[in-house]
């Protein structure tokens, strides 16, 4: 087998759509780079001596792994120098991060959840690195909070690894989705799917079923309707996966289809779901939507959601086109 790199595959995706500058490209292999050593750091396990809480809570309240922080500052360190990014913003930080001024600045942004599924780490279950890139805005000096704020539709790459059984990276760039494999003994990524493409039919689904009595009657009416397989509406059995990490969730929905939700729900009503819009749903959304699938909040795609909160909440139906359609007509019905 020809193998193709990932800076093989970033130059020629250049050369055939033009999407791909060279600064674009190096951000692209530093952040590929970074999910590099992560995955070692995570393949160490208690060798490492990196699994554990770290005793410190997130933004967010939650508390946060030993490898979340881990992961951040391994991202950090590595985007801060090469001049190709103004600014970058984690689930981990409450503000943005300046590219600090003893590096040239560029016209990037970058935004990442570092370490997706915490709950997972000390369970050795894939878990996943995700991140989304955005233009700086035109005239932009100093780069604040708000230059973050720019709709999933304005993204000019997105993608996610998974720290699993094997080690992946899944991005786009606007021309489709491809995935690379962590060839381990030569620390390279090497491009293993070309073109993925979600198929539009599937009798799978994921949800964290234990929020049933909290769901709102759109999402329970969905859900009643695909237990109630064969002998409900649907005329056909579904089945049900849920891993906890949003990254090997999506994984599989685009490998076999599926749909995954995270809705919004009774327990909290001002909290529009648990997934955040900058740094996990619009990034997946892309990715999804590049691989012929759609991903919605219920009521619209989420790509086109005005952020006003680099933390946001948003409630999350993405994977295989007719469901995510299905579950949203049940929105607007209601
Ligand atoms: P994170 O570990 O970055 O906080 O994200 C966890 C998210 C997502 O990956 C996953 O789908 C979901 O939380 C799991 O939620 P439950 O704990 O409700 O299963
Ligand atoms: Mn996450
Ligand atoms: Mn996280």
């Amino acid at each position: 087998m020809k193998r193709i790199s990932l800076t093989q595959h970033l130059v020629e995706e250049q050369r055939q759509h033009n999407k791909v500058p060279s600064e674009l490209r190096l951000l692209l292999e530093i952040v590929g780079r970074a999910c590099k050593t992560i995955s070692h750091a995570v393949g160490k396990g208690a060798l490492g001596e990196v699994l554990g809480s770290a005793g410190s809570e997130n933004v967010q309240g939650e508390v946060q792994k030993k490898l979340d922080i881990l992961s951040n500052e391994i991202l950090l360190e590595a985007n801060e120098w090469g001049g190709h990014l103004a600014a970058m913003a984690s689930e981990e930080m409450e503000s943005i991060h300046p590219i600090p001024n003893r590096y040239p600045m560029g016209e990037y942004l970058l935004l990442f959840d570092p370490l997706d599924g915490s709950s997972n780490i000390d369970v050795n279950v894939s878990i996943g690195t995700i991140f989304s890139v955005l233009k700086a805005p035109e005239g932009m000096v100093t780069p604040t909070e708000q230059d973050f704020l720019q709709p999933g539709a304005k993204q000019v790459a997105a993608g996610y690894a998974v720290y699993g059984p094997q080690t992946v990276l899944v991005l786009t760039t606007g021309n489709g989705v491809n995935c690379f494999t962590l060839d381990r003994e030569m620390g390279a990524w090497v491009l293993t799917q070309r073109g993925i493409q979600i198929p539009v039919e599937t009798k799978e689904y994921a949800i964290n079923a234990s929020n049933a009595r909290h769901w709102y009657p759109p999402v329970t009416r969905y859900i009643d309707e695909l237990q109630a397989g064969k002998d409900g509406a649907r005329g056909v059995n579904f089945n049900m996966r849920w891993i906890a990490s949003m990254v090997a969730d999506v994984h599989r929905i685009l490998n076999r289809g599926g749909i995954f939700m995270y809705p919004a729900d009774k327990r909290e009503p001002d909290k529009p779901g648990k997934l955040r819009l900058m740094y996990e749903a619009n990034p997946m959304a892309f990715i999804v939507e590049q691989a012929g699938g759609a991903a919605t909040n219920g009521k619209q795609r989420i790509m086109e959601i005005q952020p006003t909160a680099l933390h946001q909440r948003v409630a999350v139906f993405l994977g295989s086109k007719n469901e995510v359609e299905r579950v949203t007509s049940y929105h607007h019905d209601a």
